[in-house]
């Protein structure tokens, strides 16, 4: 009695923390202070089937016992099986990982962490109940280096969970930090170690989260990396979810997607009849940020769309490029109402890219928009024929909120408005309630039952295969630098100068 009694008490102020404490975190006070075996760095992520299984992960400072504690809505404990991995040593920290399965479709179950002696707070999850009714919340690139910037961040996730209070699980679409060192990922614990807790995360891998060294992104979290083509520098996996099939790609993948995960890809897309197929990844095909104008970005609008043109994908969602941009429809590389929609989620964090204007019917068919917000002072937005439209009210972090109910999806990307600040950019009020303003909407509609499977085999790709590979995938690429890519941008040379001399805009 006792027992429930704390963990209920845990629980209100696990959701307490949640709505609204995390602008309060600072990196100097919990983590100075820890205990050696008290857990953070706390998650619960898809790990298999998503109405029966979770992977979660903590670390601790000592090699201490791994113990997972599950309960149900009334406290009473689960009868689930729980496999642990071997506690491992990394960069410092102890990494804890338990695969729980054999859980009941449909049902909300609190967690905790730890050994025998320090508990956890408690976390939760729901299990998906595989009706066709689906709610879940997108966010990107975060991608901050100091506590400030990951509380900004948090503030940014925390309106979503208040604005889709049924959503059922959140996905990250990547640059969790901007140098992946234990200083920032502790940063980012600070701020969203209770909004993890509080839901399932879908984690994508983006090109800040550990490069340079391996296995961080992996290490972070417990996702099934039976079918990863590697785990280096990320990790590629799918889940289904309600009538939705998800395939999460790893665009750190010599240097954007190797030949090895494209074929994963391809054959994940047809061994699935879900309704709607959605790919999450990083790195955007389509895109007038920063970083369109490198060649994996146009290598990724050949080789992926090819894919998810045959495989009648619905939705790429993505992030990377720090600005919020939504296709029409398409279909190599060409409007067509049948097509997939591409979607580049904006940054729920505070470092914002401009237009690269330069890249404008060179490598972005201005066609092809339908929509785009550039989260900068001023608020630009397309309004159809150009992009100075301006709305003070977009100039903030963006998420989006997915919700989809048999053959309907709806998605609403929101601007929540950052702090008021002084000259300095010091925040003037820490409690301020942020402005939430809806900046895109748009339904799909399709006639369910249709997709077929039509790949029963193997999936999984040795590490033999991978590296006999690595040396096609490379020349690949390079081969579509030189032949495809530098024609375009040496013709795009001249209004990209004029963009750095006239704009300071690179
Ligand atoms: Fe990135």
């Amino acid at each position: 009695m006792k027992k429930n009694f704390l963990r209920i008490i845990s629980i209100v102020l696990c959701f307490a923390l949640v709505m609204g404490s995390s602008v309060f975190a600072s990196a100097d006070g919990e983590n100075a202070s820890r205990p050696d075996n008290s857990p953070f760095r706390i998650s619960a992520v898809f790990n298999g089937d998503s109405a029966t299984q979770r992977g979660i992960t903590w670390y601790t400072k000592a090699n201490t016992k791994s113990v997972v504690e599950l309960v149900d809505e009334q406290g009473a404990p689960v009868n689930a099986q729980i496999t642990y991995e071997d506690v491992f040593e990394w960069e410092g920290n102890y990494v804890h990982k338990a695969l729980v399965s054999g859980l009941e479709a449909g049902k909300t179950y609190y967690y905790d962490v730890g050994d025998e002696t320090v508990r956890s707070a408690a976390g939760t999850f729901t299990t998906d109940d595989k009706d066709d009714k689906v709610d879940f919340i997108t966010f990107a690139d975060v991608q901050a280096g100091n506590q400030e910037n990951f509380n900004r961040g948090a503030r940014v996730v925390e309106q979503a969970l208040k604005m889709m209070p049924t959503a059922e699980f959140m996905a990250n679409l990547g640059d969790f930090t901007d140098d992946s060192t234990n200083e920032e990922w502790d940063y980012y614990d600070n701020a969203f170690g209770a909004i993890n807790m509080s839901t399932t995360l879908a984690p994508i891998a983006g090109n800040h989260d550990g490069l340079g060294v391996e296995n961080w992104f992996n290490n972070m979290f417990n996702l099934d990396t039976s079918e990863s083509v590697q785990t280096k520098d990320g990790v590629n996996y799918s889940f289904d979810y309600g009538n939705i099939h998800f395939a999460v790609l790893n665009t750190n993948d010599i240097l954007a997607i190797s030949i090895p995960q494209l074929e994963w890809l391809e054959n994940d897309m047809k061994s699935t009849d879900k309704d709607w197929k959605i790919v999450l990844m990083h790195k955007s095909p389509y895109s007038l940020g920063k970083d369109a104008k490198w060649p994996d970005a146009l290598y990724l609008q050949k080789s992926l769309t090819r894919i998810v043109d045959e495989c009648n994908v619905d939705l790429v969602l993505s992030g990377h490029d720090h600005q919020y941009l939504r296709t029409k429809p398409l279909t190599g590389n060409k409007v067509d109402k049948d097509g997939a929609i591409y979607i580049l989620s904006g940054t729920a964090g505070a470092k914002r890219y401009e237009i690269r204007t330069f890249l404008a019917n060179h490598f972005l068919d201005t066609d092809f928009i339908d929509a785009l917000t550039i989260q900068r002072s001023g608020g630009n937005y397309w309004d159809g024929e150009d992009w100075d439209q301006q709305n003070p009210d977009y100039e903030g972090g963006i998420f989006s909120t997915f919700s989809v109910s048999g053959g309907t999806l709806t998605v609403n990307s929101y601007v929540v408005s950052d702090y008021t600040t002084d000259e300095e950019g010091n925040i003037i009020n820490v409690n301020e309630e942020p402005k939430v303003t809806l900046h895109d909407t748009f339904t799909l509609t399709k006639e369910t039952g249709k997709n077929e499977i039509t790949y029963t085999g193997d999936n999984t790709t040795s590490e033999l295969e991978y590296t006999l590979k690595i040396v096609p995938s490379f020349l690949g690429l390079a081969t579509y630098a030189i032949v495809e890519w530098l024609p375009k941008f040496l013709i795009m040379v001249p209004a990209l100068l004029e963009s750095v001399i006239v704009y300071d805009v690179f």
